[in-house]
């Protein structure tokens, strides 16, 4: 184990498997302490286990949109482990394939809300919990399908462009600079 994440602490989304939970193991390696997040208990329970318990790890379930699980993963890590430092706004679902002229505009809305304006929400509520004061990281993982076409997943290229570039557009917003 390194320290290059000593004394932080981050806040993973979508973290019970995949992608999630591969950076949680990683930022734990490094020192750091997390928070994970995903719908289903059980799983996270299991991800807490294998991100080394209780010292290491914590595990909040919910639906990364909702506001009130939002609020009360970011309360319960500054609770366990004194603050939030880091968030990586992993969560992502992809339930339609096929072209964008076939896309179900109500399945368009639940992918914007999940994906887009779910990392802003976590984002604003990081940056008042503490962030805005001293600082931190935030990353928003997103796809290559925001970057380059994917026939297809075309349906999904309305969204995948803004969860990569809003962070980038919102940098000017990060006054003292230090997020
Ligand atoms: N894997 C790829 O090839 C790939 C490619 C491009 C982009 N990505 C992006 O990378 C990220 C991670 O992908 P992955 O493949 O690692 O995903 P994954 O293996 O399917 O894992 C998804 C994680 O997110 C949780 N989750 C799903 N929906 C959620 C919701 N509404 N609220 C809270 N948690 C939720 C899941 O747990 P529960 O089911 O218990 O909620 C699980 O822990 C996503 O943003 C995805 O779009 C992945």
């Amino acid at each position: 184990m390194t320290s290059r994440f000593g004394g932080r602490t981050a806040i993973i989304t979508g973290a019970s498997r995949g992608i999630g939970l591969a950076v949680a193991q990683r930022l734990v390696s490094e020192g750091a302490r997390v928070c994970v997040t995903a719908r289903k208990p059980e799983p996270l329970k299991e991800a807490v286990e294998a991100l080394g318990g209780p010292e290491h790890a914590i595990g909040i379930p919910g639906r990364a949109h909702d506001p009130e699980h939002q609020d009360a993963a970011i309360a319960a890590t500054v609770d366990a482990f004194g603050g939030v430092d880091l968030l990586v706004n992993n969560t992502g679902i992809n339930p339609v394939y096929g072209r964008m002229v076939d896309l179900d505009l109500d399945a368009a809305r639940k992918i914007f809300e999940v994906n887009v304006l779910s990392a802003i929400s976590w984002v604003q509520r990081v940056y008042r919990a503490g962030m805005a004061e001293h600082g931190g990281a935030i990353v928003n993982v997103s796809s290559v399908a925001g970057t380059k076409p994917a026939p297809e997943s075309a349906s999904m290229a309305p969204v995948r462009p803004c969860s990569a570039t809003s962070p980038r557009n919102s940098r000017s917003n990060w006054a003292p600079g230090s997020v």
